[in-house]
C-alpha cells in the first residue's frame, strides 16, 4: 500500500499507520491542513497522487471535513479516512463530506489495515482509471477527443478576449461542465479580468508538476466561474511567461482536449510559438480583424502566414468586430481585401466595453444589445442546436485553404 497519504501532526499515529502497511507512509508536513485538493497536491514530495488521503480531525474539524468535502467532489478517484474519537458525533457531517470511513485515534494496525483495504476498494470501485470524472470529450475532430477553439488576431484590441469569453461561457451553459478556457495571452492575459475571477492557480501551475503529470489533478488547478465553465488564467505576471514551455503548453492542450468537449484559446496578437503550438492542435480558427483599413490588411497577411506555413483549416470562422456604418468600409471590401469571406460581423457596442469593464461577458448580462444576439449565434456555430449558422466558410483565396480537416504544417502528412 503505498498509495496512501497522511495528513497528521501526530508521529504515533504515522507510526501505527506504517507499522500496519508494512512500509513507509508519505505524510504531509506538520501545520495547517491544505485548503483544497490542488494545495494538497502541492505538497507532495514526489509527486505521485495517492488513492487514500487519511485525515486526522484533531488537525481541526471544520477544516478536515471542508478537505474531504472538496477531495469527494474533485477528485473522485481519492477516497477520505478520518481519524477521529467522535464518529459519533461527526456522523452525518463525516458522510456529507464523503468519509469513507471513521477509525479511532487509537486503532490497532488491524483496525487500520482494513479501514484501508476498504478505502481502497471504494475508490477503485468509483474510478477504475483513477482518474478523469467519465465525461465525455466528444465531437473533436479525432474521436474520444474534444473540440479545440482558438481565437485569433494580428493586431490587439480587435474584441479576441471578448468573443473567446462569451464563446466560452456560451457553450459552458449549453452543457455542463464541458468547457474550458484557456489564456494563452501569456504577457498581458485579462481572460480572469473579463470573467471577474481572482485565479488561486494559472496556466504556469499547470504546465508543470503534478496537475501536469495527472488530469484529475490538473482539474483541481482550474478556476471555476460561475457559468460551469473551468478557466486557466494567464500567468499573474509578464515575466512569468518564460516559465511556459511550447511543449509543456502542446501537453496541456491535448490533455484538456482529452477531457472536456470544448477547449476554447485566447491568444495574444500576432504568431506568437505558443499561438503557433495552439493552432497545431485546433479544430476550428476564429480569425477576427476590427473594421478599420490596417485590420482588414492585417488579417490578409495572417491569412497569407498561414497558408505559407501550410496550415489550413476546414471549419474556420472570419468574424469581423467594430463595425460601424461610418467606417467608411463595407463588408465585401473587406471580403475583397482578404479574398475570403467573412462569416460573422459584429456591431460595435457600447454594452461591450461596460461589460468587460464589469466582468460580466455579454452573453450573462441583461443588457439588450445587437452584438448579444451576434454573439449567441457565433455560439450556435459551434453546437449542435438547431439554430446553428448553415452558411459554410466562403471559398478561400489561395491554395492551401480548405478542404482539410485538421491544419498541418508544410511537408506533413
Ligand atoms: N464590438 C465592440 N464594440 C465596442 N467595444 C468593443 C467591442 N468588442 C470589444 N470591445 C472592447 O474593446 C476592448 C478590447 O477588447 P478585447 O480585450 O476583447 O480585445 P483583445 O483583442 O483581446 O485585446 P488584446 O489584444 O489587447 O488582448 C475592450 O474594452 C472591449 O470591451
Ligand atoms: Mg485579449
Amino acid at each position: 500500500m503505498n498509495n496512501i497519504l497522511l495528513a497528521t501532526d501526530f508521529v504515533d499515529l504515522r507510526d501505527r499507520f506504517r507499522a500496519a502497511t508494512g512500509q513507509p507512509i508519505p505524510a504531509l508536513p506538520p501545520g495547517p491542513l491544505p485548503a483544497g485538493p490542488a494545495q494538497l497536491f502541492q505538497l507532495l514530495e514526489d509527486g505521485a497522487v495517492p488513492e487514500v488521503v487519511v485525515i486526522d480531525e484533531r488537525s481541526g474539524t471544520e477544516a478536515a471535513l471542508e478537505l474531504a468535502t472538496r477531495l469527494n467532489v474533485e477528485c473522485p478517484g481519492i477516497a477520505v479516512v478520518l481519524v477521529s474519537d467522535r464518529a459519533a458525533e461527526l456522523g452525518l457531517g463525516a458522510m456529507r463530506a464523503g468519509v469513507s470511513d471513521i477509525v479511532p485515534t487509537e486503532s490497532d494496525e488491524d483496525e487500520i489495515r482494513q479501514a484501508l483495504d476498504r478505502a481502497l476498494r471504494v475508490t477503485r470501485q468509483r474510478s477504475p482509471a483513477g482518474q478523469g470524472d467519465g465525461a465525455d470529450p466528444g465531437q473533436g475532430s479525432q474521436s474520444g477527443r474534444g473540440r479545440v477553439l482558438s481565437v485569433v488576431s494580428p493586431k490587439g484590441g480587435v474584441g479576441k478576449t471578448t468573443i473567446a469569453t462569451n464563446l466560452a461561457v456560451g457553450l459552458a451553459r449549453s452543457e455542463p461542465h464541458s468547457t474550458v478556457l484557456v489564456d494563452l495571452d501569456l504577457q498581458f492575459g485579462d481572460v480572469a479580468n473579463a470573467l471577474n475571477l481572482s485565479p488561486e492557480h494559472t496556466l504556469v501551475d499547470v504546465v508543470q508538476g503534478v496537475a501536469a503529470r495527472d488530469s484529475m489533478v490538473l482539474k483541481t488547478f482550474l478556476t471555476q466561474h460561475e457559468t460551469g465553465l473551468a478557466v486557466v488564467c494567464g500567468p499573474h505576471s509578464p515575466a512569468e511567461a518564460d516559465l511556459v514551455g511550447v511543449e509543456e503548453l502542446t501537453h496541456l492542450l491535448q490533455t484538456l482536449a482529452s477531457e472536456f468537449r470544448y477547449v476554447v484559446i485566447d491568444t495574444a496578437p500576432a504568431l506568437t510559438d505558443h499561438t503557433l503550438a495552439a493552432l497545431d492542435l485546433t479544430d476550428d480558427l476564429v480569425l477576427l480583424t476590427s473594421m478599420d483599413v490596417p485590420g482588414v490588411r492585417g488579417l490578409r497577411k495572417e491569412l497569407d502566414i498561414l497558408r505559407d506555413l501550410g496550415m489550413a483549416f476546414e471549419r474556420r470562422h472570419v468574424v469581423v468586430n467594430f463595425a460601424d456604418t461610418h467606417s467608411g468600409l463595407t463588408r465585401s471590401d473587406v471580403e475583397a481585401t482578404i479574398g475570403t469571406g467573412v462569416d460573422l460581423v459584429l456591431p460595435r457596442s457600447r454594452a461591450a466595453a461596460v461589460s468587460m469593464n464589469q466582468g460580466v461577458p455579454l452573453l450573462l448580462s441583461e443588457a439588450r444589445d445587437p452584438m448579444t444576439k451576434k454573439l449567441r449565434h457565433l455560439v450556435d456555430r459551434f453546437t449542435p442546436a438547431p439554430m446553428r449558422d448553415p452558411r459554410p466558410a466562403k471559398a478561400t483565396a489561395g491554395p492551401g485553404f480548405g478542404g482539410r480537416h485538421r491544419l498541418r504544417r508544410k511537408g506533413a502528412q
